[in-house]
């Protein structure tokens, strides 16, 4: 693309213009004023006539910008300025027109729209697929056994696919307040004017049709000033975000040497320049690290936001590019987060191991509880009596199942030779009730959770 310097530009100019960054908006704003121009042609505002020259100009504009020949100007200080100029080069004066019955505060306020509207439905694309990833190896690893954690201290055995399911449910929840988000977003308000509406005979429904908007804004100050929208989609990327982070701790720590609970791709890892043995997960610390600048991205808006008297500032021209950035580091994350899940190796002998090993920790401490109570003793006496067999055996250093059954009856009468019968497995079967790990809620919850996917998120 050809750049005028913007050295320059009169110091002030260089200082309040937007051209650099808001040109990332050239399609919505095309979008949005071929629309207009149809309108006014339509209300007799314009002729037909010159709203298809309008239409045209703004067509051949279009592919300049994409095939890179478009001559932006500094000078012109923002999109809209020079598209409208460059259109008047196109065809000339009539190209004056288009801007009838508009402001670039509603111009502007159409645009984000339009940018937020897209930004969400590729969110969505962006977290289907981190889902079908999740499922994947869910259903590879459907009998893999590892420690539950609580306090990351082993607390109950569950299955892998279990956990994984987690992260699809938090996914699901984030597909649903993007499309909540999509609902407030999906206002026009073209025909704001500048605030306080225009004076020309303009059909406000028949844009909002064409540019697929589901209603038009009600108040023309709001309209033009109202960014919640943009808050709204910014809080959705930090939640998304938020999980995310969580899900790159857990890999940071399950491919340690200490865990090696999993083996991730090499792509997803890079060595050291000068440790040779070293496989960091960059991948997932960056990704937890970038959480950070999207919740900051959120934190600037609201701070512009605050206390901004109506209608339009030019603070809000503040608003676009955290939203880029933030926007662009949502989609990257997602995608390597997917594809990182989708070809890690899933240690299945080391997660079983640690699940076994807890055993010596008490990791069915809570099933002994439960096999007493099931024979009569209220919980809290029955918690009472596991808890000082299981002081009783670290005291020792033996592991649960290494006591004798004498062992196990100084604590309670109730303990019988079937007490050994209790294994990982047997845990695991026995949390059987909706939402629980055994192999069967899993197996359920997995179709559930494909056939959600498949009728998309519904
Ligand atoms: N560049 C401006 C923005 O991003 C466009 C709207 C300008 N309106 C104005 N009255 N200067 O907000």
């Amino acid at each position: 693309m050809t750049k005028s310097s913007r050295k320059d530009l009169p110091k002030p100019l260089a200082y309040t213009i937007s051209i650099p960054f808001d040109r990332r908006l050239f399609r919505h704003d095309i979008a949005g004023s071929m629309a207009h121009a149809r309108m006014l042609g339509k209300q007799g505002i314009i002729s037909e006539t010159e709203a298809r020259a309008i239409c045209d100009g703004l067509k051949s504009i279009q592919e300049e910008i994409e095939g890179g020949a478009f001559p932006f100007k500094d000078e012109l200080e923002d999109i809209h300025m020079n598209i409208e100029a460059r259109l008047h080069d196109v065809i000339g004066d009539v190209a004056g027109k288009l801007h009838t019955a508009r402001s670039r505060n509603d111009q502007i306020a159409l645009d984000m729209r339009l940018f937020v509207k897209e930004a969400i439905e590729g969110a969505v694309k962006g977290l289907q697929r981190f889902q079908e990833a999740l499922l994947e190896q869910a259903g590879t690893g459907i009998d893999i056994i590892m420690p539950g954690y609580t306090h990351l201290q082993r607390a109950q055995p569950v299955l892998l696919a279990h956990h994984l399911l987690a992260y699809f449910e938090m996914a699901q929840r984030d597909v649903e307040r993007f499309r909540d988000c999509r609902k407030r977003t999906d206002v026009l308000p073209l025909g704001s004017g500048a605030l306080a509406g225009v004076t020309y005979p303009i059909d406000r429904e028949s844009v909002a049709r064409d540019l697929g908007f589901a209603r038009v804004g009600r108040n023309s100050m709001d309209s033009v000033s109202d960014r919640d929208f943009v808050v709204e989609y910014h809080s959705a990327a930090c939640i998304t975000m938020l999980h995310l982070s969580r899900l790159s701790e857990e890999l940071i720590i399950w491919s340690s040497e200490e865990f090696g609970f999993v083996t991730l791709d090499p792509d997803y890892t890079t060595g050291s320049s000068i440790m040779p043995q070293k496989r960091n997960p960059d991948v997932a610390e960056l990704a937890r690290g970038k959480t950070g600048r999207v919740y900051g991205n959120l934190v600037s808006l609201l701070t512009t936001l605050k206390a901004l008297p109506l209608a339009y500032n030019k603070d809000l021209q503040e608003d676009k590019e955290g939203l880029f950035d933030t926007v662009d580091t949502l989609s990257a994350t997602l995608e390597v987060m997917a594809g990182m899940v989708r070809t890690m190796k899933v240690e299945g002998d080391k997660t079983r191991a640690a699940a076994e090993a807890g055993i010596y920790s008490g990791i069915l401490a809570t099933d002994l509880a439960d096999y007493l109570a099931s024979r009569g003793l209220s919980f809290r006496q029955a918690h009472k009596a596991v808890k000082e067999l299981v002081d009783y055996a670290a005291d020792r250093g033996l592991a649960l199942n290494k006591l004798t059954i004498e062992d196990y009856k100084r604590f309670s009468p109730l303990f019988e030779d079937d007490v050994f019968s209790i294994t990982v497995e047997s845990s695991i079967a026995a949390r059987n009730t909706p939402g629980g790990t055994a192999p069967e809620q899993v197996r359920r919850a997995l179709s559930a959770a494909r056939e959600m996917l498949r009728a998309g998120n519904g």
